[in-house]
């Protein structure tokens, strides 16, 4: 049993990844501010004694007492909609806030694993992307206050290691979906989802040819533990679904499977919105031995009906 610090606890990922650990039988510590998060997502774990939560903004430095000895390094906005209202936070939270995590894995010799981003790869010009890959970003445009915070986050982690030996690894996240995710979040699946379900017209940025790839939420947790709990030290590995699919082949499914009566409106294409995102998971099939295994069919399935079950919650908003 060892005792894990995440920060980002009560996010998406960082919850279900909460539930994963528990399971596991480790004691959890969650450092979150809620700014994006919900501390609902935790709730059935509140009388669990293995769970500690402390609502703390990591751009705070923190001490914690108990020894950790791994630091999940999830917090951070992650869907546009949420980052583009607060880039000064994003970037903040990328960059002291990543250094006051790093010192504190420093101080407890604990091994700290960065949520990085396939944003790091920006409008990519390579595909698939792999971890070689430098990237195509926009310093000064709209989705540069997430983007430029991991490409620091991960600038930052590596120079801790090179200076300080601290034991480091990133995970490069693709897109992953799955239930918790906020259904106003803005992000495709759960737009599409709602909308379908209430036989609303679905949203499209662009013409919908668009492609994505979606890691389904279990298959992403399965990586991220594996990648924390290998020997890697000191660089960065994608994790995400190499199944390349369109926006609108996905929005036709999610149609499909929600019975919707919904018809398709096209708005313009964000700027600097990717046209394409694919990884190359060659590194993560070698070394972890992993891939995602849910079908998307199955992991849709799943999301619709966590949807269905919290529709009194859901209120629709741009992709
Ligand atoms: N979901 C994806 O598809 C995806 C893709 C790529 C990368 N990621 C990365 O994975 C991580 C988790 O993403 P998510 O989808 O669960 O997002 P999320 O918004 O659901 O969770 C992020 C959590 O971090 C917390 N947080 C943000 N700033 C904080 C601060 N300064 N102090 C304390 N807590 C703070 C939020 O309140 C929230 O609970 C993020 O680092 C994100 O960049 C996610």
């Amino acid at each position: 049993m060892s005792t894990i610090l995440i920060t980002g606890g009560s996010g998406f990922i960082g919850s279900h990844l909460i539930d994963h650990l528990i399971r596991d039988n480790h004691q959890i510590i969650s450092l979150d501010n809620h700014i994006t998060g919900r501390p609902s997502n935790l709730d059935h774990l509140k009388d669990n004694p293995n769970l500690k939560t402390i609502h703390h903004d990591i751009t705070e430095p923190i001490d914690i007492e108990e020894k950790i000895d791994y630091i999940f390094h999830m917090a951070s906005p992650a869907s546009p909609i949420d980052y583009i209202q607060i880039p000064k936070e994003t970037l903040l939270t990328g960059s002291i806030g990543t250094k006051n995590m790093l010192d504190l894995a420093q101080k407890h010799s604990a091994r700290l694993l960065l949520a990085s981003t396939s944003e790091i790869y920006g409008d990519p010009l390579e595909h698939p992307q792999k971890e070689t890959y430098f990237g195509n970003v926009n310093t000064t445009g709209p989705r540069s206050c997430y983007d430029e915070a991991k490409r620091f986050a991960e600038a930052l982690t590596m120079a801790y290691h090179r200076t300080h030996n601290t034991n480091v690894v990133i995970a490069r996240i693709f897109n992953t979906y799955g239930p918790r995710m906020r259904p106003n979040d803005g992000r495709v699946v759960p737009n599409f989802i709602i909308q379908s379900l209430k036989n609303e017209s679905i949203t499209i940025n662009g013409d919908g040819t668009q492609t994505r790839s979606f890691c389904y939420i279990d298959d992403q947790i399965d990586g991220l533990t594996k990648l924390m709990f290998s020997n890697i030290q000191g660089e960065a590995v994608n994790l995400g679904n190499p199944e390349e699919t369109t926006i609108s082949a996905v929005s036709e499914k999610i149609k499909t499977m929600t019975n919707s009566t919904s018809t398709t409106t096209y708005n313009d294409m964000p700027e600097n919105d990717p046209i394409r995102r694919l990884p190359d998971i060659t590194k993560a099939k070698n070394l972890l031995d992993w891939k995602p295994k849910t079908d998307i069919e199955t992991g849709l399935s799943a999301t619709i009906e966590h949807f269905k079950n919290n529709m009194q919650q859901t209120e629709t908003t741009d992709q």
